[in-house]
């Protein structure tokens, strides 16, 4: 399917060829640290109604690096939004002043209403617990990049796999994939939620549930690790039991393979010390940096002449 004019809801929209696409122009780009002027006169909308560093800034700095123009809203109390205007109504007119529009919100489903609405393309910068297909396509990109394939790794995903949507996203994603067997790692109280585990089984891919790192680690190619979400938890009892659970150092990495990735959307809390920062396992800045040339490739093939 032709990428122009899409809407990015929900990384399981893609297929595997849609990505090979994707990554092999970010590749480019990554390779090229690419600048040019393929979106003079394109104007893109940026709504953030939740924090993001990455995401937001990283989405800006694709924008002009390829010689588009941001426009931004982020905080709600300097827009019309603070006097109550729908969200519905706040999208509309961002559809009529830009070419795309990048929105990032609380709620689940936020994304796909906006695109209901809006003519031009919507790309979902996280809605809620739900979904972050941008970042899960960083996420592959950063392993296909480094390892040629996705196919046939063990990937373990460690953390908050019930309120982090980028965790969600990422292992929906592995799925377009051929992956030996990916590891959910949480405590009980954080499983991945039962929606994303019934498609798991509904296409067969071999996953494995378990509290406790100790025993896979040394199986796995990749590690991800994602923050607890403090923020989207309802009762703040519930975060203090389970704050803390997971820290990722270098003396458990001695037990690793010697080419593991320690994978991290970011932002990290303290779940990896800072003693992996420098070793050859940390891939999260790396993650974080090509998300610019991903993300700038994203904005070509659907924006692009
Ligand atoms: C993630 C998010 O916002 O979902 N951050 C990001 O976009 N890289 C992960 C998180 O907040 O933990």
């Amino acid at each position: 399917m032709s990428w122009k004019g899409r809407d990015v809801i929900n990384i399981l929209d893609f297929s595997r060829e849609d990505l090979d696409l994707l990554f092999q122009l970010a590749n480019r780009y990554a390779d090229e640290d690419y600048r040019g002027n393929d979106l003079e006169n394109r104007m893109a909308a940026l709504l953030f109604l939740e924090p993001s560093t990455r995401t937001m800034y990283s989405f800006m700095s694709a924008v002009y690096r390829l010689g588009g123009k941001p426009i931004t809203l982020s905080k709600t109390e300097a827009s019309s939004i603070a006097k109550g205007e729908t969200f519905g109504d706040t999208i509309r007119m961002f559809d009529s002043y830009s070419d795309v529009i990048i929105v990032r919100d609380r709620r689940e489903g936020a994304a796909k209403y906006a695109a209901d609405i809006a003519e031009s393309p919507v790309i979902n910068g996280g809605d809620g617990a739900h979904n972050h297909p941008t970042q899960a396509m960083i996420d592959l990109f950063t392993i296909t990049r480094y390892r040629g394939s996705v196919d046939g790794l063990k990937v373990g995903v460690l953390g908050d796999l019930k309120y982090g949507r980028a965790a969600a996203s990422f292992i929906l994603g592995l799925t377009i994939y051929d992956p030996d067997t990916i590891y959910l790692i949480s405590p009980e109280s954080l499983r991945l939620k039962k929606e994303v585990r019934d498609y798991l089984d509904r296409v067969g891919v071999k996953y494995f549930e378990t509290e406790d790192l100790t025993d896979i680690l040394p199986e796995l190619d990749v590690l991800y690790v994602t923050r607890i979400q403090k923020e989207r938890f309802p009762d703040p009892l519930e975060y203090e039991r389970v704050r803390g659970s997971y820290k990722i150092d270098l003396s458990i990495l001695s037990n690793a393979k010697d080419d593991l990735m320690v994978m991290h959307p970011l932002p990290r809390v303290d779940e990896i010390s800072t003693d992996v920062d420098n070793s050859k396992y940390q891939y999260y800045f790396k993650q974080a940096h090509n998300g610019v040339y991903l993300r700038m490739a994203l904005l070509k093939l659907i924006m692009g002449d």
